[in-house]
């Protein structure tokens, strides 16, 4: 029996950027919001806890760093794709943000003289990155989960709830989601005023990747099916250093306590990629320098063909790493029984981060009324094609309290709207027809092979061959996935159900960042294209729009301009 309940806001996603939209929002509307946090996890399982390095912001402007700064450098890291409007909104909400938390109990680290520490990460003029530690995304997360402590009788939490339709009325205004409650397995409508999308990346389309395997763009997903435009898809990002064989991250905390990136030669190799910053470029281009050794022979033969170079951070001594790196030092010993104390570790670029997401304004509104998304599963764009680290944590929470306010600002004047029948239907026919499925296809080999043609195809270098293997391939393994079977036909904790439309996400997103990546014939920030290996801005200085074609089951391509507002494409050096 479906059923039904009734809310003024719902938020799909509780990691830093859903629980930073609901704190903003219980306090903005001084708890008069009736609000819902639906997660598909249990609430702090979400990939946030998982966030290591720190939060960039401009919060040193009395020491040298300033917002200008902190804005030039996410434009220029970004190739210049950066919308300039949303980049100078957001440098400067941040050290607000920075601030807030601290006034919540945040544990950042401090320096001696008590104030709030900040590192240097890759293609920043200025260390400007604030840490707990190398746990951060774990901290912040624990001090809004236990801001929000006081506001419990303010929302609903909806843990382990399995959203799988967004229903729009034919006004294409927000009216319910409709998904599983796993520990029930009944099937939930949930209405509301307004829908706050915050489910995080899509970036489990890759097999060696930093991502949880809860990272499957469920959102990004829903709002493509039911027509709202996703953008710059084609730029995903490779973290230079994976940990070998997991794809584990290890902060890039790490290069900005000063560690160093070595070949099997025993040398500095960065030196002849970016002189200047050395293991702290960008990371677009240290995960290509890194590639680039490991194929001119001057790598480490890995297992599973993961060749790798080294991290090494022996010279910070034990007391650096032991407190500004604990992460880093029990994952590399329970992991691979090395202590970067002794040894070097082995690393290679893994996939991390999508650039693209739901297109969204500078409030992030999408094109329908009453849907929001923010934090990863958006794209507004602060990070154009390549974001620089600690600028993710960040935008997760200057968006959380952007839309927190515009939302307030909404729902006070709106009231519930109907509940479209048949759209309610065929979501329901939708999921017991996948549930009664019968094929013969393993949706487990579906994914590995999905996995295998991102990591092949899709990674730091691409080419036109290799790309339209991967779309012949990623549009094969969609028509296989209508084929497969469920084997277990209840809806209670029905993981296999949920994997199933999780494959489907990942599946479908997966055929828009490479025909993306395809038809941008040109090379920007993480997007490297060896037929097409410069940068392009007469043809290319422009976003990609991707919206769903329902009729033929397939993307339909357009462009729009980039904001470009004070600071003008340049050569990019580092
Ligand atoms: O290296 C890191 O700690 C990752 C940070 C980020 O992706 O911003």
């Amino acid at each position: 029996m479906t059923k039904i309940k009734e809310h003024d806001v719902i938020i799909m996603g509780s990691g830093l950027a859903g629980l930073r939209c609901a704190l903003q929002l219980v306090m903005e509307s001084k708890g008069e919001i009736d609000l819902a946090i639906v997660s598909k996890v249990q609430l702090m399982r979400s990939h946030s806890v998982s966030a290591e390095g720190g939060t960039a912001g401009a919060i040193r402007q009395d020491e040298g760093d300033s917002l200008e700064l902190h804005a030039w450098d996410l434009i220029k890291g970004s190739d210049f794709l950066a919308d300039q409007d949303a980049v100078w909104k957001y440098v400067n909400r941040m050290p607000y943000e920075i601030l807030f938390l601290d006034r919540l109990g945040m544990p950042w680290s401090r320096r001696p003289d008590g104030k709030i520490a900040t590192r240097p990460f890759g293609g920043q003029t200025f260390p400007r990155t604030a840490y707990a530690g190398d746990k951060t995304g774990f901290f912040a997360m624990q001090t809004l989960y236990d801001a929000l402590q006081k506001y419990t009788d303010k929302f609903t939490r909806y843990d382990e709830f399995f959203t799988t339709h967004i229903i729009i009325g034919e006004d294409k205004s927000f009216r319910a989601i409709l998904g599983i409650y796993l520990p029930e397995g009944e099937i939930y409508i949930l209405r509301a005023k307004a829908l706050v999308i915050a489910t995080g990346s899509a970036i489990r389309m890759y097999g060696f990747t930093t991502m949880a395997y809860s990272g499957t763009g469920d959102g990004v997903a829903m709002a493509y099916r039911i027509g709202i435009p996703i953008k710059d898809m084609e730029f995903m990002q490779f973290h230079p250093t994976g940990l070998i064989p997991s794809g584990i991250l290890l902060t890039e905390g790490a290069r900005g306590e000063g560690g160093y990136l070595i070949n099997n030669k025993g040398e500095r190799f960065m030196k002849r990629y970016a002189e200047k910053f050395m293991e702290l470029a960008p990371r677009d281009i240290t995960s290509r320098a890194i590639m680039t050794e490991i194929e001119e022979g001057r790598g480490f033969k890995g297992p599973n063909n993961l060749d790798y170079v080294l991290l090494d951070l022996r010279h910070l001594g034990r007391e650096r790493i032991i407190t500004r790196l604990p992460l880093v030092r029990e994952l590399c010993i329970k992991l691979i029984g090395i202590d970067p104390i002794n040894e070097p570790v082995p690393i290679r670029p893994v996939a991390h981060y999508m650039m693209g997401g739901i297109d969204v304004d500078l409030e992030g509104r999408t094109i329908y009324e009453g849907i929001w998304a923010i934090g990863e599963c958006a794209c507004v764009s602060v990070h154009g094609a390549n974001r620089l680290g600690s600028n993710a944590t960040a935008e997760c929470l200057a968006w959380g309290y952007f839309a927190g306010v515009d939302v307030n600002n909404f729902v006070k004047e709106k009231s519930l709207k109907d509940l479209p029948v048949s759209e309610v239907e065929n979501a329901e026919k939708e999921i017991i027809h996948l549930l009664n499925k019968d094929g013969n296809e393993n949706q487990y080999k579906i994914r590995s092979e999905l996995w295998e043609l991102m990591d092949k195809y899709v990674g730091v270098f691409r080419d036109r061959d290799g790309l339209e293997k991967a779309l012949s391939k990623v549009r094969e393994l969609k028509s296989r996935w209508k084929n497969i079977k469920i084997n277990d036909k209840s809806l209670i904790y029905n993981t296999e159900l949920m994997n199933a439309i999780e494959l489907k996400n990942m599946l479908d997103l997966a055929e828009v960042v490479i025909e993306g990546a395809l038809l941008r014939e040109e090379s920007r920030g993480a997007h490297y294209r060896r037929d097409f290996p410069k940068r392009d801005d007469e043809n290319w200085l422009k976003h990609t729009l991707a919206i769903y074609d329902k009729e033929n089951d397939k993307p339909k391509f357009s462009y729009k301009p980039v904001k470009i507002l004070y600071w003008k494409p340049v050569e990019r050096k580092y």
